[in-house]
């Protein structure tokens, strides 16, 4: 009888106690924070569901109500128009370098509001994490903004910040990457004279040390200030394994007018002077050719550049040429043995518009497409025969293959950065592919 009786309360106990636990962990369950794991997987459940909502709404970015992006994307000429009027009725300043000490006084508060992605949005991008090296010298918001569209806690960043810059630019550039684990500045700074050899410099040093990092990256893509991307990162992961080993960027047969780049020494003062010294041919098998000074190649081909003898000897010799970078990239792109490299044969025609690294509008290809243009025309401005890119440029661009786009200055067409802005981070979000 006594016995049954302390069963039945101490079974009541135990009912008691198991329910108070389950309900416990029932909300510990609900109300724990959301982290990756809630939006990597297609799992539907009310808590995925509550997580997706809660992550994503912090992760939006928007544009100014007065303009309609998605109109603008798909080029309807009335939206551009209105774009462009209220460019020119509201001229926004862009924040300066006050502005971003005074704002990354709180590095956590900093990222939330400027809205940085704060984890990889798939397992597929967080396995293959991706290095950049970014060339700036100017313009902080424009740098910040462009950081924006490309930071994903699993990549790497090295930013390399001209060492003629003025102090208080290096040092807002260098307070807001003390906010990211994964953002650092170039171990050695360059004073990059334009059309000089410390432009190249400038990579090779981020090259150094990104090789030096933890993180596992596997290809590298450069940038300068005015860069941006015109593919989500998941599109640049995507476009990178297509590549399956390759890199991508323009290498084409010189053009006879190109030849005086490397024909004489040159001398880098405050300016590029040439001298009168002949130089020796370069000390390669295979012929030179010229492209961009931005690419896209793998890790491999970044460690064969520190390390092969032969690629030493031809920086050594290319240091004293006119605008290296245009040559050095492409002329090793073309040698067989260089890993990622693409054989110089009339098959493997890699000009900008093939290869993926970089999309720009020349001023002499620009203009009617019936009539032999090679693109739409530039709705910006041109500047040193490149178009700095407006609004109505963007629907075009879109559907080109490049992972990222030449110019975009905010004093020139804001609205053209904005919409990017907006439509990139609505597609990483809410436009995923399985
Ligand atoms: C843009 O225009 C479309 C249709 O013209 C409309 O559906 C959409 O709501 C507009 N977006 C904004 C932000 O005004």
């Amino acid at each position: 009888m006594i016995w049954s009786r302390l069963c039945k309360s101490r079974t009541r106990h135990f009912l008691f106690f198991g329910l108070l636990l389950f309900a416990i962990s029932v909300l510990k369950y609900i109300f724990q924070p959301c982290d990756k794991n809630d939006i990597q997987n297609d799992a539907d459940n009310p808590r995925r569901r509550y997580c997706k909502t809660q992550l994503f709404t912090a992760m939006q970015l928007s544009s100014r109500s007065e303009i309609n992006c998605s109109n603008i994307i798909k080029g309807d000429q009335q939206a551009v128009n209105q774009a462009l009027l209220h460019q020119l009725k509201n001229k926004r300043l862009p924040s300066n370098e006050m502005d971003y000490m005074k704002f990354i006084k709180d590095c956590n508060l900093y990222k939330k509001i400027r809205r940085f992605i704060p984890i990889p949005l798939s397992k597929e991008e967080e396995n293959f994490p991706i290095a950049y090296s970014m060339v700036i010298h100017e313009q902080i918001e424009m740098f910040e903004r462009l950081l924006r569209a490309i930071y994903n806690p699993q990549n790497i960043y090295c930013v390399h910040v001209d060492e003629k810059s003025p102090e208080n630019f290096k040092e807002a550039v260098r307070a807001i990457i003390s906010c990211f684990e994964n953002v650092f500045l170039a171990s050695k700074l360059e004073k990059v004279v334009y059309t000089s050899w410390f432009r190249l410099k400038a990579d090779l040093n981020c090259m150094e040390d990104l090789l030096k990092s933890k993180v596992p990256w596997k290809y590298l893509l450069n940038t300068c200030g005015t860069d941006f991307p015109i593919k989500t990162n998941a599109e640049i992961v995507r476009a990178l394994k297509v590549l399956n080993g390759k890199n991508s960027l323009e290498s084409e047969k010189p053009p006879k007018q190109k030849h005086f780049r490397w024909l004489f020494s040159y001398k880098t003062g405050r300016t590029v002077r040439r001298t009168n010294i002949r130089k020796i041919p370069p000390p390669i098998r295979t012929p030179m050719f010229t492209g961009s000074a931005y690419f896209v190649v793998t890790r491999e081909f970044v460690t064969y550049v520190l390390e092969n003898p032969d690629v030493q000897k031809l920086i050594e010799w290319i240091k004293d040429t006119l605008i290296p970078e245009e040559q050095l990239w492409a002329t090793l792109n073309r040698m067989p043995g260089v890993p990622g490299s693409s054989p110089y044969h009339a098959k493997y025609e890699l000009s900008d518009m093939n290869a993926i690294a970089r999309l720009m509008k020349w001023a002499w290809n620009d203009g009617n497409m019936d009539k032999g243009g090679a693109y739409p025309p530039c709705t910006g401005i041109f500047r040193r025969s490149i178009c700095i890119n407006g609004a109505g440029d963007l629907h075009w661009m879109l559907q080109q293959h490049h992972l990222f786009a030449n110019k975009f200055d905010p004093t020139v067409d804001d609205y053209a950065i904005q919409c990017l802005e907006e439509y990139l981070r609505h597609k990483a979000l809410y436009e995923k592919e399985p």
